[in-house]
């Protein structure tokens, strides 16, 4: 019989039902959205019983509140349409496919897809970063990567695994620098999933890290040196280089480390781009970056920001004092103002929403204003399309914890010609 009401993924999340599989940790979307993703390829066979009892015990229900009989398969196609009709679906014709671990709001995955790839499990447990992905993807990603209940649900069939994971020192670093040094910290469930799938037979072609320029001398070097030994003892062979968003397209002076990896019997080698030209080429000498794209920060302001940006009087004047004890103490710390015609603004911080010091834009007889979010992702390099579905406070934290999406997309064009 036909569904009379519109059957959907919140009545699900909504937990107008009682599920038995529900867990401490509830990945009870995430696994139904990863089903209904998969659903026209092998890989739902992981999520295929756990999703199919979500789906059957809501029809229960639904019959018993309606009196009516409900049909699985017309459920699953109205639940396909409303994962897929959302502004970045899967590409249709993908080449390749990966995993998103530290997925934020999905800047890897974006610039992954419009490469042409598959995400096929993804990881992010704050739930307001999970609210902006769902809505851009479609997705609901699992919840805490250390656990089990995430773990266990990454399929076998991948390409490439990626993430821009939180940086955190090995407390028995220097000891044998490898695999068990890194335990207890959340670049030993990267180098986890590396192994298992490894043991498994199905080992990942190629890893994509980003992390914070300050990976380099974290711990004295000895948190960058252990990471690049796991990954060899692991049986990649790996490069890594920091490079700035400046010179990929984008106006901001963000530097970050990027680290890929590739399995050692692939006698390939890997050469990162430096910047991109005009017409989108990757740059490789460092004597070529004075072609880089041309961009000024005009280009991510939008035209009526609204009043509630500009800084108050009492925050401006704040700002003005400490510039002004900083400078008579010799130091050059204060607010940052910028305009138009900078060529680039300092880099987008998480902490951007407390005052946005590091990033004002001068207003003709105004106080100076904040970015908007949407200015924001603009200068990350997302595209105008991609939803901001959370207050002001989370999308400032969201693009500020971000990748710069044109930087992840021009190292993987290479990643995909040199090494996949
Ligand atoms: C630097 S951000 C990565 C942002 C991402 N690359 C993007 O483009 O939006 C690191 C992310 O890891 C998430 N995270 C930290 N620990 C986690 C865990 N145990 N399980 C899942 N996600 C975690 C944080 O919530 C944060 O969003």
């Amino acid at each position: 019989m036909e569904l009379k009401e519109r059957i959907s993924i919140e009545d699900i999340d909504g937990k107008k039902i009682k599920i038995r599989l529900v867990e401490p940790e509830d990945n009870s979307s995430a696994i139904l959205t990863h089903y209904l993703h998969n659903y026209n390829n092998g890989i739902k066979k992981y999520y295929e019983e756990d999703a199919r009892e979500y789906i059957n015990e809501f029809i229960k229900y639904k019959e018993l509140e309606n009196k009516v009989k409900f049909d699985v398969e017309e459920a699953i196609q109205q639940l396909l349409f409303q994962v897929e009709n959302v502004p970045f679906p899967t590409p249709k014709n993908y080449t390749f496919k990966f995993i998103d671990l530290f997925a934020g709001i999905g800047g890897f995955r974006l610039a992954l897809q419009n490469s042409g790839g598959k995400c096929v499990f993804t990881s992010e447990w704050d739930k307001y970063a999970q609210i902006t992905y769902r809505a851009n993807f479609g997705e609901v990603p699992f919840g805490d990567i250390t656990k089990e209940s995430a773990k266990k649900y990454i399929p076998d069939e991948f390409d490439v695994l990626c993430g821009g994971f939180p940086c955190q020192p090995f407390s028995n670093a220097g000891l044998r620098k490898g695999f068990e040094d890194t335990r207890g910290t959340l670049f030993f469930d990267v180098a986890d999933i590396i192994n298992r799938k490894k043991e498994n037979g199905t080992p990942i072609k190629v890893i994509f890290l980003e992390n914070v320029k300050g990976l380099k001398t974290h711990d004295k070097g000895n948190t960058l040196k252990t990471i690049i030994a796991t990954l060899k003892e692991l049986g990649y062979n790996v490069a890594e280089k920091v490079l700035n968003s400046k010179n990929f397209g984008v106006p901001q002076n963000r530097e970050r480390i990027f680290i890929v990896g590739w399995l050692k019997d692939s006698e390939k080698s890997f050469n990162f781009p430096l910047g991109m030209d005009n017409d989108s080429n990757p740059i490789f000498k460092s004597e070529d970056l004075h072609k880089t794209k041309l961009t000024s920060v005009k280009s991510i302001l939008i035209e009526n920001p609204g009043d509630k940006y500009t800084i108050s009087d009492r925050l401006h004047a704040g700002h003005l004092r400490r510039r002004k004890e900083h400078k008579e103490k010799g130091n050059g710390f204060g607010f940052s103002l910028f305009n138009g015609e900078s060529v680039y603004t300092n880099t987008i911080s998480a902490r951007y929403y407390k005052d946005g010091s590091e990033i004002l834009i001068e207003q003709k007889d105004a106080n100076p204003r904040k970015l908007t979010p949407r200015e924001a992702a603009n200068l990350q390099g997302y595209d105008k399309q991609f939803v901001i579905p959370v207050s002001d406070v989370q999308a400032y934290k969201q693009f500020g914890n971000s990748v710069s999406v044109p930087v992840i997309q021009t190292i993987f064009s290479e990643i995909k010609k040199q090494l996949l």
